[in-house]
């Protein structure tokens, strides 16, 4: 080894010892907040860091059923109290099971919070995802959300497009016993969202195209992020461009239709989402592109989850079954031939939303939300430290049976009692200025699938054994295989 190579294996030693001793110090950094007391005299909670870099991340994501908290929220809360602090995704982090500091959280969005998510989120979703964005560009994006959202549902064929996807979806089980819950559910809730948002129908070559692209993102999303070619995480990056250049394809075209229409014939354009989003001139082109994105990701898998959820716990409360079909026989009973369904009817579906609320309560389709401090905040007699990583866990509240009578048992009935009006205790769309903008969407879709389901079909689960687990999103190993027989 002569001179100038030795200089630079010193160097690189030098470096890399440099390295490890800031990782290791800026991991135990946090520790000093607790023995200076950094917010008059008050400490930041019990807890403990675990190791260097990963701290307690894999712990914390240990795969568990969904309806249970899992061992790491339960050997935590027990030691430590239902708010320890801990390092999580490479962070410090204070984790939250307390409904008044979720509540404190999610109401104090963008004040003494921020909604925070991991930066290989961002590379995959974008920085001009509404579900990342923070600040005035959440704020625009939200606002023309939320009157999309109000326009889309005024419109007519709003609820018939989506129960004719569920005759659609059903009426193809006729030939089959055995039917892959999961994929029919995805299937269902695609074509919905996809006609809804883009105005394609199941069979167009484009829907097919951007299913093939979705599947491939939503793997990303949930593996590891890592960039190098052929990875999950470097397909699903390239599969949102492609689908972002899909989506500006679709919106190019319906502008350049606008423009070449007669004014005559103005009348006869579309009166769909994509045309009142094309006439929203508070955002650029990129973000109706990631706007249409955002309303497919978070209409798409969720909503699915929420189905597999809401048949497998049915398929172990036949009673539940019962008064649901006496439900739904009832209103279909009040249809003409051929009569759609309509919002009145959907008002009418009161055990069915008692049914939705225990399926998202013991099912926990969204566990937690990621935030951040934006200063030293003081709750009660602890002190969160500014830039924290704060997550506060919905289920565990869901599950708190100091908060729900059997809390780990389905039992919609328990909806009939007056619940809490603040909404402490039942979080599963968020809150604050991030609620989910499309919960009643999800839930109609829902509603509906019920409605048919319960009235033409029986089904049993194929596997028993099998059971959702959080990942922490949510899956059924097997896909949810269940036997049907038609009524
Ligand atoms: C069962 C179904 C659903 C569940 C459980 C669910 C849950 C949630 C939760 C917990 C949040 C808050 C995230 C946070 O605070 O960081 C959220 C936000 C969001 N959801 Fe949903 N969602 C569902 C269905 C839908 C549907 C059908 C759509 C669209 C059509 C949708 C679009 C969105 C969007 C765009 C946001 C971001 C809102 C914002 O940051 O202001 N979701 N959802």
């Amino acid at each position: 080894m002569d001179g100038t190579s030795g200089l630079l294996v010193t160097v690189l030693f030098v470096g890399v010892i440099a390295y490890v001793f800031s990782l290791v110090f800026n991991h135990y950094k946090p520790l000093l907040h607790n023995l200076v007391g950094a917010g008059g005299g008050c400490k930041v909670p019990n807890g403990s860091f675990g190791w260097p870099l990963l701290g307690e991340t894999l712990s914390f994501l240990k795969p568990h059923a969904s309806n249970s908290v899992g061992s790491f929220l339960q050997d935590h809360c027990s030691r430590y109290g239902k708010v320890f602090k801990s390092h999580l995704f490479l962070t410090p982090t204070i984790v939250s099971c307390d409904q008044d500091l979720n509540y404190f959280i999610l109401q104090n969005e963008d004040k003494l919070f921020q909604c925070s998510y991991p930066k290989p989120i961002h590379g995959i979703l974008g920085d001009i995802s509404m579900l990342v964005a923070v600040g005035d560009t959440h704020k625009r994006l939200r606002s023309a959300a939320l009157a999309l959202v109000s326009s889309t549902k005024s419109k007519p064929g709003f609820l018939a497009d989506i129960e004719n996807t569920v005759i659609k979806t059903i009426g193809s089980w006729k030939q089959n016993t055995q039917v892959l819950f999961c994929e029919e559910a995805r299937r269902f809730t695609f074509t919905v969202i996809v006609k809804q948002v883009l105005g394609l129908s199941p069979d167009d070559p484009v829907t097919h195209r951007i299913l093939k692209d979705f599947l491939t993102f939503m793997k990303g999303l949930i593996s590891l992020p890592v960039y190098i070619p052929g990875t999950p995480y470097a397909r699903a990056v390239k599969a949102r461009i492609r689908i972002s250049s899909t989506v500006k394809a679709i919106i190019e075209e319906r502008i350049k239709r606008n423009k070449e229409a007669q004014p005559s014939t103005a009348t006869s354009r579309c009166n769909d989402f994509l045309e009142t989003l094309v006439s929203i001139d508070t955002l650029s082109e990129d973000e109706k592109v990631s706007f249409v994105l955002d309303s497919l990701l978070g209409g798409y898998e969720t909503t699915s989850l929420l189905m597999s959820l809401i048949v497998y716990f049915l398929a172990q409360s036949p009673a539940a079954v019962e008064l649901l079909k006496v439900e739904h026989e009832k209103i279909g009973s009040m249809k003409k031939e051929g009569e759609v369904l309509s919002w009145d009817d959907y008002r009418k579906m009161e055990f069915t939303q008692k049914v939705i609320n225990e399926a998202l309560r013991c099912g926990n389709v969204v566990k937690f939300v990621h935030r951040k401090a934006l200063k030293d905040i003081k709750f009660r007699d602890f002190i969160i430290p500014c830039g924290w990583k704060v997550l506060p866990v919905f289920s565990a509240v869901h599950l708190d049976s100091s908060l729900h009578e059997n809390a780990l048992e389905f039992q919609p009935l328990r909806w009939d009692q007056n619940q809490d009006q603040t909404c402490k205790t039942f979080t599963p769309f968020g809150g604050g200025t991030r609620c989910c903008p499309g919960f009643e969407l999800a839930k109609v879709e829902v509603a509906f699938f019920l409605h048919h389901l319960v009235q033409k079909y029986r089904w049993r689960l194929s596997e028993p054994g099998e059971q959702p687990l959080a990942y922490p999103y949510i899956e059924f190993q097997r896909g949810l295989s269940i036997e049907v027989e038609q009524c």
